[in-house]
């Protein structure tokens, strides 16, 4: 099923962007375990719209309501989990036109061609990025029960607009002080170009991309299977779920091509007893089975399609050349607020493949 991510930790996401609720339905949850609401909501609280001039003026309190799955004490019961999240701020005429004109580089047509018409096009429907909030939800559960186990997910912006952090050196030691440490902030001066570049966009009507990394500490070596299942097809399939997504590297990634075999491979040593690697190009995952070292995993993603300035697209009712001018409230760049959604991505993979054994 599509909506449905995971084969122990399973979580089932469902509403539309101006349906009257959107949420998830999660399975495979310990029994016992008392979620952490405040935890929970502080997390959805960094995905939330409506916080800055660089998101979408969309608010919403993204407050989640647990309806099954506890018990009156308030722990997991082994019961499906339910989450509601109510949606309360549409403004739904603003996609009146996309019925007939799609918008280019959103999921308008695909969805009026696979559903034969009968998509729910308010707010994107079921593509838009509201239905993160449930990912962020079924996310921060999965963080509070991989902390149980030392396991930390965490996630920042790369890049904006080609505006590049200096990042993590993954070439050289001591990267694996990553590990404990906090995560390397953004340069002030970076982050300042790439707020430029996001008000920039949205004045001009326009609108751009980016890219998340994301660092998974504290993991066992030997997690995931080869071929189809290793730990790289399963966060992958999972950051994929998330709307914009339009590469995943890991390690080196696509820088990895142009190094020669000497120059990428990671060096191994003996550490306290434990095995590790000197430098970690391959990101935590060889062979589709992590290494030991942090799982490192940069998702890009693309511009809003939903910009202001005029298009070019068809009418689908009359068959012809329409011009277009998106209406509504829009992520002049969503990077920022897609930050929480890779952590929540990656964590759930993370904490199958964990219950996988
Ligand atoms: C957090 C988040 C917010 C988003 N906000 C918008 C938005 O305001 N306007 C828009 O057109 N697309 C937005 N998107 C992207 C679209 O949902 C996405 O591009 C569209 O569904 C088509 O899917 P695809 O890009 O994965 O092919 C957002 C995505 C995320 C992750």
């Amino acid at each position: 099923m599509s909506n449905l991510l995971g084969s122990k930790y399973r979580v089932q996401i469902f509403g539309q962007s101006h349906s009257p609720m959107i949420g998830c339905v999660i399975e495979g949850i310990p029994a016992g375990i008392v979620p952490d609401m405040s935890a929970i909501s502080a997390f959805m609280a960094r995905r939330a719209p409506g916080q800055s001039a660089t998101a979408t003026a969309r608010r919403e309190a993204d407050a989640p309501q647990i309806v099954s799955g506890l018990n009156e004490r308030g722990e997991t019961c082994g019961a499906p989990l339910c989450a509601l999240i109510a949606n309360a701020d549409q403004r739904s005429r603003d996609y009146d036109a996309l019925r007939d004109v799609p918008r280019p580089g959103h999921a308008d047509y695909t969805a009026w061609v696979k559903y034969a018409g009968h998509n729910d096009i308010r707010g994107g429907g079921q593509f838009s990025g509201r239905l993160t909030a449930p990912l962020c939800f079924a996310g921060a559960l999965a963080l509070q029960l991989l902390a149980e186990r030392g396991i930390r997910v965490r996630a920042r912006v790369h890049s904006i607009a080609g505006i590049r952090d200096a990042g993590v050196d993954f070439a050289h030691p001591p990267m694996n002080a990553i590990s404990d440490g906090p995560l390397p902030t953004l340069d002030p001066e970076a982050a300042r170009r790439m707020t430029e570049a996001i008000l920039a966009a949205k004045a001009a009507g326009d609108s751009v991309g980016g890219v998340v990394e994301c660092f998974a500490t504290g993991l066992p070596a030997g997690l995931g299977e080869p071929m189809f299942d290793g730990m790289e097809n399963r966060v992958a399939r999972a950051i994929f779920g998330i709307p914009a997504v339009r590469g995943v590297e890991f390690g080196l990634g696509f820088a990895a091509a142009d190094l020669t075999g000497s120059r990428h491979n990671d060096a191994y040593r003996v550490q306290d007893g434990r095995i590790v690697t000197d430098t970690n190009r391959h990101g935590g995952a060889l062979g589709g089975i992590t290494s030991g070292m942090p799982l490192v995993v940069r998702a890009a993603f693309k511009p809003t399609p939903s910009i202001a300035l005029e298009q070019r697209s068809v009418s689908l009712g009359n068959r012809e050349n329409a011009p277009l001018t998106v209406q509504g409230r829009h992520d002049p760049c969503v990077v920022p607020r897609a930050v929480p959604c890779v952590e929540a991505a990656v964590a759930c993979a993370v904490y199958d493949l964990i219950l996988e054994g």
